[in-house]
């Protein structure tokens, strides 16, 4: 059986940095609420008209199949992940091979959220295992900045997430010593309304207790999106911010030992763990429980905020990009979000 190594990786961040200080123009929060509660300092706003979540994960996936050693007609297959598509269909997968001119490749979306780049890298790894392509893109890309709540009344949200891109090639390979050593993938739709969003969509109040628009007067045609979710902010994320954060301490540590007990490792054998950037405090605690250094542990949501199906990739592209990661370190990657699903994969770099 084939390995999957990570031959290529790169990232695409926008340009715009919005600080703290910039958000108190649009809602009532403040630099020390959201330093104190996330740890985000900054993060990147896409161009409004000029960058969407496809351009971005583009601008990713070249730097990773040039740094790959190869070009576009060498890819065999292209796995998107985000919560935050160009259209609500069809997926960004196509968009890309049509951006990159690619051969008429299959192109698959994957929509876990913030655990979705580490799914998509598990698809693509089971895709190589079975001998089917030798080298896959991998994309997590959001552009969350287009679909957010600035006023007051959604800050528990928006003040955390940021936009950005990052991407692997992903590479079938004989060496036994390296890759992709195993991936855990798990859900509890239990608790899927507290972290959603729930319109447009064809749910029609048949899971949601809160009252959204009255679908019981609506026109058939205004039960997708009409003008009262408009104006009651029926088209923005929901999250009990709170029940998220408690859930993700729990199954953070959870499934980053899962990964180490089946490959016989123990956390201390981590060179580098690259969990999801929901928040600072979840990282911290993460570290805490699994007892580890501060070198062992990458953090970049200072910087960039909560980027979901992005995060993953672009602390693994910005912690290979200063040296911290080196051939045969053992390298885990971890993620929580909405569903919830939660996910992990442990590699050999
Ligand atoms: O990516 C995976 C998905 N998401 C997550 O993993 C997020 C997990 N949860 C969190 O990160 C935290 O729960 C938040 C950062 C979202 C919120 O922090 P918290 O410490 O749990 O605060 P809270 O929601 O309990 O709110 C505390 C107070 C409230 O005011 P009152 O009711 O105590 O008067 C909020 O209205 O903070 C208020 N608040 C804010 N104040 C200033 C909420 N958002 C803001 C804000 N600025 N942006």
């Amino acid at each position: 059986m084939k390995q999957s190594i990570i031959a290529g990786i790169g990232k695409y961040v926008p340009e715009n940095v919005v600080s703290n200080s910039d958000l108190i123009k649009y809602m009532d929060t403040s630099n020390e609420w959201i330093v104190e509660r996330t740890g985000i300092q900054e993060r990147r706003f896409a161009d409004r008209t000029g960058e969407t979540t496809t351009t971005m994960g583009v601008e990713a996936a070249k730097i990773a199949i040039e740094r790959a050693g190869l070009t576009t007609d060498d890819i065999d297959f292209i796995v998107f992940a985000t919560l935050s598509p160009d259209y609500y269909f069809p997926g960004c997968g196509v968009l890309v091979q049509r951006a990159l001119k690619m051969k008429e490749i299959g192109a698959l979306d994957v929509r876990n959220q913030c655990s979705g780049f580490v799914y998509a890298l598990s698809v693509a790894d089971q895709f190589i295992k079975t001998g089917m392509y030798k080298n896959i893109l991998v994309i997590g890309s959001e552009k969350h900045s287009f679909g957010l709540d600035f006023s007051t009344r959604g800050r528990n949200v928006s003040v955390i997430f940021g936009d950005g891109a990052g991407a692997v090639v992903l590479q079938a390979s004989d060496d036994k010593e390296r890759g992709i050593l195993s991936t855990h993938l798990h859900s509890d739709g239990e608790s899927a309304e507290i972290l959603a969003m729930y319109n447009p969509g064809t749910h029609a109040n048949h899971w949601i207790d809160r009252k959204l628009a009255d679908f019981e007067e609506a026109e058939i045609g205004e039960m997708f999106m009409s003008r009262e979710m408009v104006d009651k902010a029926q088209l923005y994320p929901f999250m009990d911010g709170p029940a998220v954060f408690k859930k993700a301490a729990v199954k953070f540590p959870e499934v980053v030992r899962e990964a180490l007990d089946k490959n016989g490792y123990s956390p201390s054998d981590i060179k580098v763990l690259i969990p999801h950037q929901a928040n600072l405090r979840i990282s911290q605690f993460v570290q805490h429980e699994l007892k580890l250094r501060d070198d062992q542990v990458y953090n970049n949501i200072q910087r960039y905020g909560n980027t979901t199906a992005a995060s993953v990739p672009i602390a693994l592209c910005e912690a290979w990009e200063a040296g911290k990661i080196d051939k045969g370190d053992l390298v885990c990657l971890a993620a929580f979000g909405s569903g919830f699903t939660w996910a992990s994969a442990l590699l050999k770099w």
